[in-house]
């Protein structure tokens, strides 16, 4: 307004003239931007300029507004007409044009009505945890947090529809919430997982990565016996993993047979990366080739050293 004065005042002929041309301007005017449905909508067109009498007509979406159930036009005045809309619901969405018009011509504006909240689903974000693994389980709920029910939930992965496989289930657990469980992921699972939510409005959709961490294969130290055992002593070897992911089973074995703990001989887990074995006192019979076998989720290794009491030869 500051500048049109000021322009007015340095060019008082331009002003003149468009108001003396008498051709209306209308006062540009706005929908609040926080109407959710069920809220009264109303804007008012104000002539600033030109010359009474003028004709107001309303439009939306470029078709004549037509006064009905729920919208209302009226002229407060005679430079004033006022949109009233009772209650807005999704279908008030548009663009709400206003002209005047008088003997000399019309000048329109519009404005565009945009319903926060149209009943439409919102779901919330959902995300997989970072440090997935194989054979793990994970789960993530679909919750719709605006809209009305009833809901469709439908689950994609990378953009087709998940199929419910062996280990992936999908269970609304209430109108407004779905549950993606994958019992044990493998690399298969990994993908982009989309939980769409829609009801008679519209519709939403979220997704999430699902990555899960390469798992690596068990290594085992190479071990070997002293080459100093003599009958009646005690021998030990020592099955360690360098590498790979827990959880480690550790299997041991003589000349191919798993061994059994029995007296004089004994393994034992010391940490979630060692096993033991221990023979305490070795005979003839300790002769032999014994292996460790240490297996994860994803695959196994093993390691064998030969164990030869002096003076008896192994084989
Ligand atoms: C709204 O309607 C006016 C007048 O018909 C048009 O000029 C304008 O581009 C429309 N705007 C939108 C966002 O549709
Ligand atoms: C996941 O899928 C959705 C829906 O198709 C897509 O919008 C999004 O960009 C995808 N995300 C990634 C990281 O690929
Ligand atoms: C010991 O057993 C392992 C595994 O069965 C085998 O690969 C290796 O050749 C054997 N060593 C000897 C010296 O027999």
């Amino acid at each position: 307004m500051a500048v049109l004065l000021n322009i007015a005042m340095l060019f008082p002929f331009i002003v003149k003239s468009a108001a003396e041309s008498g051709v209306p301007k209308i006062n540009p005017f706005h929908f609040s931007g926080e109407l959710d449905v069920g809220m009264r909508a109303s804007v008012q067109c104000a002539v600033i300029y030109g010359d009474p009498p003028f004709e107001f007509s309303w439009f939306k979406d470029g078709h004549k507004l037509i006064d009905n159930r729920g919208v209302s036009t009226r002229n407060i005045d005679d430079f004033t007409s006022n949109l009233v809309i009772s209650k807005v619901e999704a279908d008030s969405n548009g663009n709400y044009t206003c002209r005047a018009s008088n003997s000399k011509g019309f000048d329109e504006k519009f404005a565009t009505l945009s319903v926060k909240d149209d009943g439409t689903p919102k779901i919330t974000p959902f995300h997989f945890p970072g440090e997935l693994t194989v054979g793990m389980r994970t789960s993530v709920l679909c919750a719709v947090i605006y809209g009305h029910p009833p809901f469709d939930f439908t689950w994609l992965k990378d953009g087709h529809k998940l199929s419910e496989a062996r280990s992936t289930s999908v269970k609304n657990i209430d109108d407004f919430t779905s549950n993606l469980v994958i019992s044990k992921v493998d690399a298969d699972s990994n993908g982009n997982y989309t939980c769409r939510a829609s009801n008679s409005k519209g519709l939403d959709e979220k997704s999430a990565l699902l990555s899960v961490k390469e798992l690596g294969n068990p290594k085992i130290n190479p071990f070997h016996f002293s080459g100093e055992l003599d009958v009646g002593m005690r021998a030990s070897v020592h099955c360690a993993v360098i590498y790979g992911d827990v959880p480690f089973e550790f299997m041991w074995f003589k000349d191919g047979q798993p061994l059994i703990d029995t007296r004089g001989i004994s393994f034992r887990k010391t940490d979630e990366y060692n096993s033991n074995l221990v023979i305490s006192k070795v005979d003839a019979d300790s002769n032999g080739n014994y292996t460790c076998r240490v297996t994860n989720l994803k695959g196994s290794d093993e390691k064998s050293a030969v164990l030869s009491v002096k003076g008896i030869l192994y084989e």
